[in-house]
């Protein structure tokens, strides 16, 4: 099963994640992602990738300006049913992340719980950079490998292996491509190529510090106008300290 059938209809992705998608859950990735992006009531904001809709319709129910995105019809028509009942009008486009063709431009992206490694990591970053404004913030919440890597050797027996040359999880009862993790330097280059410089990087919903047991890797970049992703690049000369958000999570982007 390839992924776009894994998100229809057919597929068991709603079945296999039922216990993330509690009301407790759903409020603690909220709070999060309006303090982590600093949710605005004047910001135009997508959910990229944005499933069944559960964070665009809260956020909207919070009177936020924000749309969604996903290929999945599936999960749309469901996203689009919900925003019906709870009469809010929403905007979901059904577009494949490396195709992403809208005319508007966003404050503030998230690519929320995501399966980043599923991705053409190039291309899904160059997309989004491309349709966020200079200045707007890009929030890439993914696994983080190393919590993945040390489960698997603690569970010998579970249906997955990691391929240490490729950086990909594989089920071991199939051969082909696995999914891609990435460590944070890597990531940080695909930011930087896009003219995003990372601010904040994040272990988990609490907004704790990322370590080797932390649950996920959350990453907030924001465009920067004339930033080159070298790392020579002064920051004082364009206004902003590296990671201030970690140090200091109060501090204004
Ligand atoms: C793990 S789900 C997360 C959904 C949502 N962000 C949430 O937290 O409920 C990953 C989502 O990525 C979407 N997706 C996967 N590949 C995609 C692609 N190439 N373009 C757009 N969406 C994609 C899937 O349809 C699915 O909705």
């Amino acid at each position: 099963m390839n992924s776009k059938q894994y998100y229809s209809s057919k597929g068991s992705y709603l079945k296999e994640h039922k216990k993330y998608f509690s009301h407790q859950q759903l409020k603690k990735d909220v709070d999060f992602l309006i303090s982590a992006l600093k949710l605005k009531k004047t910001d135009r904001i997508l959910d990229l990738a944005c499933g069944h809709g559960r964070h665009t319709i809260e956020l909207k129910k919070k009177g936020f300006d924000i749309e969604g995105l996903d290929f999945s019809n599936h999960l749309l028509e469901i996203a689009e049913e919900q925003a019906r009942q709870k009469n809010l009008k929403i905007n979901f486009y059904k577009q494949d992340i490396h195709k992403i063709n809208l005319q508007k431009k966003y404050d503030k992206i998230f690519l929320f719980f995501s399966e980043f490694g599923l991705f053409d990591a190039e291309k899904a970053l160059k997309n989004t950079a491309k349709i966020l404004k200079d200045n707007g913030l890009f929030l890439l919440d993914c696994d983080n490998v190393f919590r993945v890597v040390r489960y698997l050797t603690k569970h010998p027996r579970a249906p997955y292996q990691f391929d240490f040359i490729k950086m990909e999880l594989k089920e071991k009862r199939k051969s082909g491509k696995g999914v891609r993790y990435y460590t944070f330097p890597e990531l940080e280059r695909f930011f930087n190529n896009n003219k995003l410089r990372v601010f904040s990087i994040y272990g988990n919903y609490e907004k704790e510090k990322l370590n080797i047991n932390s649950k996920r890797m959350i990453i907030v970049g924001k465009k920067v106008k004339g930033f080159t992703g070298d790392s020579s690049t002064d920051s004082n000369s364009l206004g902003i300290t590296r990671y201030a958000a970690q140090s200091n999570p109060s501090s204004s982007f």
